[in-house]
């Protein structure tokens, strides 16, 4: 692992998928260099930038003075903020302003925003004039770390999160790890969960190297910068690897099979934010590895201890009003389960642990064995 970056630094992680390679550029104040670096790639090119309300109102006008210094002329689309836009609705607006704006083949479509904005405006580009470029300039910590790596777009159906999309990779990715200042502490503990996830998956020293300096990743010290860097290099390893999640990219859907569960449980409202989901999801996998005989109770106590320790929830009982709501109940929650689209005819795929930092994708876990885990964690048994 190397040292952590001066501040001032710019780190380049590159996606190695051959003609559809691009970079993810990190660090303090990048956003400035939106307008260089795009007119670098596509001189003369028109853009517009999709946002949402609150972001705007912090970045816009930023993303904007920065393209015109580059001679790179704009038009703004701005959405509701929150996950309602990732609709057929949010969709047709957005379509229909891009078409509005003469966004033509070779011109490019910016989404500026968190993964709501990314997953929007990356779908709407590919499938605008059967596909034109986007840039991703993820402002989330989850969207800076995940969501805008790997080229999974799409919007909700009101039957199911993500059942409509495309694969469609980004021209460039900008995450100006300032842009995190103006998120809700919230917020960045919620996509502070994904970080933690790839030391858990598949990097024990970057896991124990978070468990040394979070309080810095949290402050916005370097430590930030090294903390995106090292995420988005794991994430774009096992896009490069596996693009179309045909086995190891489903890794990183550890903490998810839970995690989807529970937020579907809690109605995707603001009681549980998917990275919160994804923390609890996180420990019950570590817990179930341990009660499966496959690792240490000590690792799983290592991942529970973290992830309290910045103040994510890694209970079932610390989710809010969880059990007073009838929520508690394994049937349910299996029932919930098994409609995620990871599950095949019947069969629950969970990712597991072998060790802290070793993660493996378990295909045929017996649903009863799972049940009587839940049932023992709901009664609030360790
Ligand atoms: N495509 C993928 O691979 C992928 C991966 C993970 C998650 N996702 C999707 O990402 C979405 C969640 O993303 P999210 O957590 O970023 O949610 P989000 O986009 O809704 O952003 C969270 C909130 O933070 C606000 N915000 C964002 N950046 C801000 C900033 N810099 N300052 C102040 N406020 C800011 C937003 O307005 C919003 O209210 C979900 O729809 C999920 O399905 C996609
Ligand atoms: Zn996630």
């Amino acid at each position: 692992m190397t040292a952590p970056l001066k501040p001032s630094d710019v780190t380049v992680v590159d996606v190695a998928l051959g003609d559809r390679a691009y970079d993810i550029v990190i660090g303090r104040h990048v956003l400035a260099s939106l307008g260089e670096r795009i007119a670098a790639l596509r001189p003369a090119v028109r853009t517009a930038i999709v946002t949402d309300r609150t972001v705007a109102k912090h970045w816009l006008e930023k993303a904007e003075a920065s393209l015109s210094a580059a001679g790179i002329a704009s038009s703004r689309v701005i959405v509701d903020e929150g996950e309602g836009s990732k609709s057929y609705a949010g969709l047709e607006q957005v379509s229909e302003a891009l078409i509005e704006a003469r966004i033509e083949r070779n011109d490019l479509v910016i989404a500026l925003g968190g993964g709501v904005v990314g997953d929007l405006a990356g779908f709407a580009a590919a499938i605008l004039r059967r596909g034109v470029d986007f840039v991703q300039v993820p402002t989330s910590l989850l969207a800076q770390v995940d969501s805008s790596v790997g080229g999974k777009t799409g919007i909700n159906s009101p039957r199911g999160k993500n059942l409509l999309g495309a694969f469609h990779q980004p021209l460039l990715v900008i995450a100006d790890t300032a842009v995190l200042d103006t998120l809700s502490p919230r917020q960045f503990r919620a996509g502070y969960a994904e970080v933690a996830k790839y030391g858990v998956l598949g990097d024990e020293p970057f896991f124990a190297w978070l468990e040394n300096n979070h309080a810095d990743v949290f402050r916005g010290g370097s430590a930030r910068e090294h903390a995106i860097a090292t995420s988005c290099r794991a994430k774009a390893a096992i896009v490069a690897r596996d693009e179309r999640e045909t086995g190891e990219r489903a890794l990183l859907n550890l903490g998810h099979t839970f995690g989807h569960a529970l937020e579907a449980a809690t109605g995707f409202s603001d009681r549980l934010f998917h990275g919160e989901g994804v923390a609890v999801g996180m420990v019950l996998a570590a817990e179930l590895s341990v009660a499966l005989g496959m690792m240490a109770q000590a690792d799983a106590d290592r991942v529970a201890r973290h992830l309290a320790a910045v103040g994510l929830p890694t209970r079932l009982q610390d989710i809010a009003g969880f059990a007073q709501e009838g929520l508690a109940d394994a049937d349910a929650l299996m029932a919930l389960m098994a409609q995620d689209k990871k599950v095949r005819r019947g069969r629950l795929t969970f990712i597991l642990l072998e060790a802290l930092g070793r993660a493996v994708i378990a295909r045929d876990v017996e649903p009863a064995t799972v049940r009587d885990f839940l049932e023992a964690k709901l009664a609030g048994k360790k």
